[in-house]
């Protein structure tokens, strides 16, 4: 072999070694489970959110301020030097959203399945919806929010980032978030994202997944996309309910007593017990039952088939208020179950 043959083999086997290892690296046999969804969507190709951070370069400083401000209003509770004003007097983000996941099958949004998932895990059955995974909505305050917050929606229905400021304000009853505790949020928010082990993925989706990240041809592609998205719903629907009339309400008759413990539990409670949100206290006596079952059969504030389906509004000096429960957040069947726990504890 002359020296021109065996340089040509030296090159020719760096190359192939080369393309070894980096099909090696590049090309997993299958998924692991915590790959991130939207770095995935990343991985394949496609436009990403303006709110997005890949998992390697989410920075865990950031995400722990993220989630006390979520959780507290401050980015530094702990830090009494710091000067930081709370977010909001009235409300931290985890009286009205939990920051874990909330519903069994991400494709739907169910409240009856959604409050059996929370009650197992030890969770809130809240009015909003859970801010796990909001980083992978395409769109924010949907459907019938319009009807209450009007044109101020428009800019928070495509973008995270303005859904969050609008949320801090009219929600929460606070300020704006500043660029230092936006980033934090965001930083936060995208680490709490779904993960490819809680869509449901047949092995066969899975496999369809891994190739398209190894081998990114166009019909792989569209064909990992359409899977991923057929998973989960990329917006949290909302309609709002008028409360039933009179006529319609079966005041408990068809409810069930055990499920609606739980609403009164792990919704009513967080935020009307001793220390919550709001001045007006309920507890399991019976006179606050023996009240509420009094009220139920007439279309006044302490009616619970009225405010849960109408919420209140902040009034100047008072700002706490209640938001209203849409369909998908409490059925009217969960009103029944509700309802038929409030007798059976205005009986004791
Ligand atoms: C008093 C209740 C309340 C508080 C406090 C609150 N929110 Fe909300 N938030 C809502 C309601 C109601 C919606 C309407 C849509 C939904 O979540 O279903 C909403 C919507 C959102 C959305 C859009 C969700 C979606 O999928 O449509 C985001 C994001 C959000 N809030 C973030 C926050 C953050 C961050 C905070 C804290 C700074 C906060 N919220 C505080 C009640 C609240
Ligand atoms: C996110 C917090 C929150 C949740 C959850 C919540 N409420 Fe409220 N609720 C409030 C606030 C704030 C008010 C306004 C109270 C006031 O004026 O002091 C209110 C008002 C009420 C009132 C009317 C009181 C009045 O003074 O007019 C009733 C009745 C009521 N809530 C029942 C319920 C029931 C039943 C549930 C569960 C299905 C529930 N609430 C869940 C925050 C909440």
């Amino acid at each position: 072999m002359n020296i021109k043959n065996q340089v040509i083999l030296a090159f020719l086997s760096i190359g192939v070694l080369g393309f070894i290892s980096s099909s090696y690296i590049f090309e997993p046999k299958e998924l692991k489970g915590n790959e991130k969804i939207l770095d995935i969507v990343q991985n394949l190709g496609m436009d990403m959110p303006l709110h997005f951070i890949p998992k390697n370069k989410l920075d865990s400083a950031k995400i722990a301020q993220g989630k006390n401000l979520v959780t507290q209003g401050f980015l530094n509770p702990e830090n009494k030097k710091t000067f930081e004003t709370r977010q909001s007097r009235h409300f931290v983000c985890t009286d009205c959203h939990n920051i874990q996941r909330e519903d069994p099958d991400l494709s739907k949004s169910d409240p009856e399945a959604r409050l059996a998932y929370v009650a197992k895990n030890k969770l809130k059955f809240l009015p909003a919806t859970t801010l796990y995974g909001t980083v992978n909505k395409k769109h924010w305050y949907n459907d019938d929010y319009s009807k209450k917050y009007g044109s101020l929606v428009i800019p928070a229905r495509d973008t995270l980032k303005n859904a969050v400021q609008l949320c801090a304000v009219v929600c929460s009853q606070g300020r704006e978030l500043t660029q230092q505790e936006m980033e934090a949020v965001m930083h936060f928010l995208n680490s709490i994202g779904y993960e490819t082990n809680e869509l449901n993925l047949t092995d066969t989706e899975k496999k369809h997944i891994a190739k398209a990240i190894s081998e990114p041809t166009n019909a792989n592609k569209e064909d990992a996309v359409r899977i991923l998205k057929s998973k989960f719903l990329d917006y949290s629907p909302a309609t709002f309910m008028n409360p039933q009339s009179l006529e319609e309400r079966g005041l408990g008759k068809t409810g069930n007593a055990s499920r609606g413990k739980q609403i009164y539990e792990l919704s009513c409670m967080t935020c009307h017990k001793e220390g919550g949100v709001t001045n007006y206290k309920l507890s399991e006596d019976k006179l606050t039952h023996k009240h509420l079952k009094f009220w139920s059969g007439t279309h006044k504030t302490f009616s619970i088939y009225d405010i849960t389906r109408k919420g209140t509004y902040s009034k100047n000096g008072y700002k706490p208020y209640m938001p209203n429960y849409t369909k998908e957040r409490l059925s009217d069947q969960q009103l029944e179950d509700l309802m038929a726990y409030i007798n059976e504890m205005a009986k004791k």
